[in-house]
């Protein structure tokens, strides 16, 4: 897909990757029409001039936040859809709050399901549209202290699959990016600590966002990022007994964090 052409609804763009990226898909020229709850975070960022964008205020877990998402879509002529807002909560399962788990799974997996179910008849009716979603590596290796997190990740990575099988003979295209770590306000001070006791790497906002550039002007739909983490999650694919040997070496400092989180 040309950037240049693209004319793009990108939900969490108030956060740490939403609002890089905005500004890397700015700078190749494509139009946008900016999702937050907040817009005071959204209108913070710094667009040049030339972009032609607009902003809309929506909670994504309501009804009335899809709807209103839907109609300004359609009203600036979306052809390409990215589902980036999400929400992560590091514990121990058996310690968290049902809401806080609701809140999770509402977020990260029946907001994007919902918003692109109600999108797909104007995209499809499109001469060309993607849909990209945003998951992470806990989708496909799902880890120890984010259960609610990798839940719905991992039906984030089913939902984009079975989508793309099924848009197979229409113009929509569906691409699933899995990140690992990013320096975003999502990760905690005890996330970034536990991420630093377990030596897992961690990605600029800046990095991703250009993985996300280049996935939608490339032909590959289905993208992990960085090594480790590609291989793990293959491993877990067909072999995830031995995955779960390997990830038993860090349930103590998992669960050490897990109690000042
Ligand atoms: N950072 C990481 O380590 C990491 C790793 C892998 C994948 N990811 C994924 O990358 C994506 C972006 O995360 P991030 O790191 O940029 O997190 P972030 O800085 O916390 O930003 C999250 C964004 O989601 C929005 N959001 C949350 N709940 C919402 C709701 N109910 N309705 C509408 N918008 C809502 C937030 O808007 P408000 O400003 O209104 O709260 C914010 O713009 C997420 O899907 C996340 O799961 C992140």
């Amino acid at each position: 897909m040309q950037l240049n052409q693209a004319r793009i609804l990108l939900t969490g763009a108030s956060g740490g990757l939403g609002t890089t990226l905005a500004q890397s898909l700015a700078d190749a020229g494509a139009a946008l029409l900016l999702c937050g709850r907040d817009l005071v975070g959204v209108e913070a960022i710094n667009l040049p001039e030339y972009c032609e964008h607009q902003l809309v205020a929506a909670d994504l877990t309501q009804t009335s936040g899809i709807e209103n998402t839907v109609a300004a879509a359609q009203k600036f002529g979306v052809n390409v859809l990215i589902n980036n807002a999400g929400v992560s909560a590091f514990g121990l399962l058996e310690q968290q709050a049902w809401m806080d788990v609701e809140r999770i799974l509402s977020t990260n997996l029946g907001a994007p399901v919902r918003l692109t179910q109600a999108l797909l008849p104007w995209l499809q009716a499109r001469p060309e549209a993607a849909v990209v979603n945003i998951g992470s590596t806990f989708g496909s290796i799902p880890f120890a202290g984010f259960t609610a997190y990798s839940a719905a990740k991992a039906g984030l990575r089913g939902f984009s699959q079975a989508l793309r099988r099924e848009l197979a003979d229409s113009t929509v295209r569906v691409m699933h990016i899995c990140p690992r770590a990013i320096d975003t306000p999502i990760n905690s001070p005890v996330v970034k600590a536990l991420n630093k006791a377990l030596g897992s790497a961690t990605d600029s906002p800046e990095d991703v966002a250009q993985h996300v550039l280049n996935v939608l002007s490339g032909n590959i739909n289905e993208s992990h990022i960085g090594f480790p983490e590609r291989f793990f999650a293959w491993l877990n694919g067909f072999a995830p007994g031995l995955v779960d040997q390997g990830l038993k070496g860090k349930l103590a400092t998992i669960k050490q964090y897990a109690s000042k989180a």
